[in-house]
């Protein structure tokens, strides 16, 4: 009796959720100022340059990929798209990049720098940073998961980097419930069906322990006690791989965000929030409107659909607060910005 009632509610809020996505499509050009195409004539070999020094990396090391995906995002939600994400701190400003929201957790600098420095052997001061990143974020997810998509570029690079904004209403924490996410990104534009679209690069990576450990040590400020919404034997996992002494940011225990198959990026992601088995509190969350609920659940039940999805909601976030034009500048190096 119970199942078959709550899976007529499913059935019920999965229409919804493809009704609604839908018509957010159909409504929304995705690639604003930007152009599919950009280099094509003032450096024809730039998106291969990028993918080749991707795929390099990411055959050596497979963690650049989500790292990658997750740069890219960082960038975008703090003063838009601009590769601020990129530039390193000097003596007097403490840069984005040292905000612990990404020091010592975002992993692929080395990657961006090195595509650009082939770019730069190739077509000097043509190609920015920001852009640099866009394509390498589209190329891991490529890499990773087969989805592909034509990144629109033209975007310039900021000069402009300060720490403390990462977390000033920028980048949101993975201690948000869903009202706080789905305000964090209507901040930038993004409606909640791209939130929930673009929470799915979860199916790959992994999350320091101290991003959760209060959620399974420590819940509701009580020691010893576990998040209830988190399923029981997955729960006993994450506290054996993440014991008390890990809530520390410097501390570099890891644990994966998709522990069934932490190196695909497939729609695995919203099976394991549906089971309750994710180990950040902004990804259990999801289930806890009938909007974004309903979401999880197409995603989960249909992979093509959250796929395409996904590649559109990427293009959308690529766009957020771009500088085109004569704004800003061409980075000759990524982790600095020009004299
Ligand atoms: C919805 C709000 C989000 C929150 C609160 C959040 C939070 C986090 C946290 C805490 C980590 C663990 C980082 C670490 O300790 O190493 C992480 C990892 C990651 N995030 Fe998110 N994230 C969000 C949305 C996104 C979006 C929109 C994307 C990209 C489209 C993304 C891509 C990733 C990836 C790929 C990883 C794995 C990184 C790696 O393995 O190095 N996240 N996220
Ligand atoms: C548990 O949570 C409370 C309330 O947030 C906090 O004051 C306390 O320091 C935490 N204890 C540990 C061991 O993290």
């Amino acid at each position: 009796m119970r199942s078959s009632s709550s899976s007529v509610l499913w059935a019920v809020v999965l229409l919804v959720a493809v009704a609604s996505s839908t018509v957010a499509r159909a409504s929304h050009d995705l690639s604003g100022s930007l152009k599919v195409g950009f280099y094509e004539h003032s450096c024809p070999q730039a998106e291969d340059i990028v993918r080749d020094a991707v795929r390099r990396a990411v055959g050596f090391n497979p963690g650049f990929a989500p790292g990658l995906i997750r740069m890219h995002f960082h960038d975008c939600f703090v003063r838009g798209c601009d590769a601020s994400v990129l530039i390193n701190s000097t003596p007097g400003n403490k840069a984005e990049k040292d905000s612990v929201a990404n020091n010592p957790s975002m992993r692929g600098f080395e990657v961006i720098d090195e595509a650009k420095a082939a770019l730069e052997a190739a077509c000097p001061r043509t190609v920015s940073c920001a852009d640099v990143l866009a394509f390498a974020a589209r190329d891991s997810a490529a890499i990773a998961g087969g989805i592909d998509y034509p990144v629109p570029a033209g975007r310039r690079d900021g000069r402009v980097s300060i720490s403390d904004e990462v977390l000033e209403n920028n980048v949101p924490f993975p201690t948000d419930g869903v009202s706080e996410l789905v305000a964090s990104f209507e901040r930038k534009g993004l409606s909640a069906d791209d939130m929930v679209t673009l929470s799915g690069a979860h199916t790959i990576g992994r999350s320091h322990c101290s991003s959760f450990t209060q959620r399974i040590h420590n819940f509701s400020g009580e020691a010893g006690r576990t998040d209830p919404s988190i399923e029981a034997s997955y729960a006993s996992d994450l506290r054996r791989q993440c014991p008390p002494s890990t809530d520390d940011m410097s501390n570099p225990t890891v644990a994966p965000l998709d522990f069934v198959t932490p190196r695909e990026f497939d729609n695995q992601y919203y099976k394991n929030v549906l089971a309750h088995k994710v180990p950040l509190t902004s990804d259990q969350t999801l289930l806890t409107s009938v909007r974004t609920a309903g979401i999880v659940v197409l995603h989960a039940a249909v992979e093509r659909v959250w796929q395409a999805k996904f590649a559109a909601a990427m293009v959308k976030m690529g766009n957020v607060q771009v500088l085109t034009g004569d704004e800003g500048e061409i980075r000759e190096k990524c982790f600095v910005i020009n004299h």
